[in-house]
């Protein structure tokens, strides 16, 4: 442990500093501390209500009439900024519409309307034999060399490669793709500087004027595809969404689709490297359900939308603690999969612990992840392909042990320098 998680774990909790780099890196520990000493916490130097324990989170997730996903400002970083270059640019292009992860009801209801048929379970069954196809292509590219970049060589391009072929991208135009989701990340985090904020606000506008091209594309002829779905759906009679609408939609299905999803590809195989109990469990039996036991405890250790924000409608009293109205709150649902009072022991990482679906990985009530299907698959078509053609997985020898990156909203880890046999 370094110095200064040491440090933090000896502090009082008023001193907790729960945004410190090291802390977001690592923030377990933190999270315990929390849970047990403070349920209910105010960040001193953000002001933020932290919620970490298992029942309060999942309560907050329901309760959107009291917290309020309603923040416009999230995705665009540009509101309210009095920067009149950054303003100038952002005019260029679309306005920022809260749509779904953004807005409340009745909003939220109508534009998860337009989308929750082109995300059912049914619809994606399609997607399939694609997601193996590009599982074992990608594994093709590096298998003979025994070792990998994992995140890069496989956790970022699997889901790129699937939301890319559903939004009309063909695969040379996938780096641009992962450059906007990068764009909505960093706004996503603000912690840019004016240099960033204006470079992801040029991002965002060249993306919004790429898709504002494919939608045209896909509403003169429609194919079978995510995108020609959300523009062309019309819902109770209502006329079908605008270029602006669309484009929200689009945006935050990049955003919460790609870092998630690489991020638990990511973090499984490091979970395996680390108890190989539970990696010769699934490797002596690679069977359907033994490698969804894998996912969903790979999605409740991982929590990679590790937090989420709420903004309080009233005064709210929680364990001795007055939360103000209009106050910002981070709803923890990784220290909520954290919690010993949930799940035993709850650290291990376990996949035949017997309510390892219960995680809150997806969130809860209204704003539940649109793309938890689709994440489902794309992790059980990922692993299995791994599972099928590589063994003894370790650290490449020299590598550094690696690290998660210290984003408050997208826990996940920076790199993993994968070594392995072919199998
Ligand atoms: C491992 C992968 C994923 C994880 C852990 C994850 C996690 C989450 C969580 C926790 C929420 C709830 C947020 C809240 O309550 O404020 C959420 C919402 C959402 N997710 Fe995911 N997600 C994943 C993959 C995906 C994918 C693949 C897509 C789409 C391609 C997606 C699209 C969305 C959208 C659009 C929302 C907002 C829904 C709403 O507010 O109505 N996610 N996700």
């Amino acid at each position: 442990m370094s110095e200064k998680l040491e440090q933090m774990a000896r502090c009082p909790v008023h001193e907790f500093a729960p945004m410190h780099p090291e802390v977001l890196r690592c923030p377990a520990m933190l999270n315990r501390r929390l849970r047990e000493e403070a349920p209910v916490f105010r960040d001193p130097t953000t002001g933020m209500f932290f919620i970490s324990r298992y029942e309060d989170v999942q309560a907050m997730a329901r309760d959107h009439a009291t917290f309020s996903s309603a923040m416009p400002a999230v995705m665009s970083g540009a509101v309210n900024s009095g920067d009149e270059e950054l303003t100038a640019l952002m005019e260029q292009g679309y306005p920022n519409v809260p749509t779904m992860l953004t807005q409340d009801p009745p909003l939220q209801r109508r534009y998860r309307k337009f989308v929750d048929g082109a995300f059912s379970t049914s619809s994606l069954k399609r997607l399939e034999p694609f997601i193996e196809a590009t599982s074992h292509e990608l594994i093709d590219r590096f298998i003979d060399s025994g070792q990998c970049e994992f995140l890069g060589e496989f956790g970022i391009p699997l889901p790129l490669t699937v939301i890319g072929s559903q939004l009309g991208t063909p695969v040379e135009d996938l780096p641009r793709l992962r450059k906007w989701t990068e764009a909505f990340v960093a706004n996503l985090g603000q912690q840019l500087d004016r240099e960033g904020r204006l470079k992801a606000a040029k991002d965002v506008v060249e993306f919004q004027h790429y898709f504002v091209e494919k939608m045209e594309e896909r509403r003169k002829v429609p194919e079978d595809d995510i995108l020609s779905r959300v523009v062309n759906a019309s819902i109770d009679g209502e006329k079908p969404l605008d270029h602006a609408e669309c484009l929200s939609m689009l945006s935050q299905i990049l955003v919460a689709g790609n870092e998630t999803t690489a991020a638990s590809l990511t973090e499984g195989i490091w979970l395996l490297i680390n108890n190989p109990d539970q990696y010769e469990l699934v490797r002596s039996d690679p069977s359907t359900e033994m490698i969804s036991r894998l996912v969903e405890e790979v999605l409740r250790v991982s929590s990679p939308s590790a937090n989420m924000f709420r903004r309080t409608t009233r005064d709210v009293e929680l364990h001795g603690v007055t939360i103000p109205e209009n106050s910002m709150c981070f709803a923890r649902f990784a220290s909520a999969n954290q919690d010993d009072g949930q799940f035993e022991d709850a650290l291990r990482f376990d996949i035949m612990r017997e309510n390892l679906r219960d995680h809150l990985a997806f969130g809860k009530g209204i704003h539940h992840c649109l793309g938890a299907s689709l994440a489902r698959r794309e992790l059980n078509c990922g692993f299995k392909a791994i599972l099928e053609r590589m063994e003894n997985f370790r650290l490449q020898p020299d590598a550094h042990e690696p690290q998660f990156a210290p984003n408050a909203l997208l826990h996940g880890l920076e790199g993993l320098q994968l070594a392995f046999d072919i199998r």
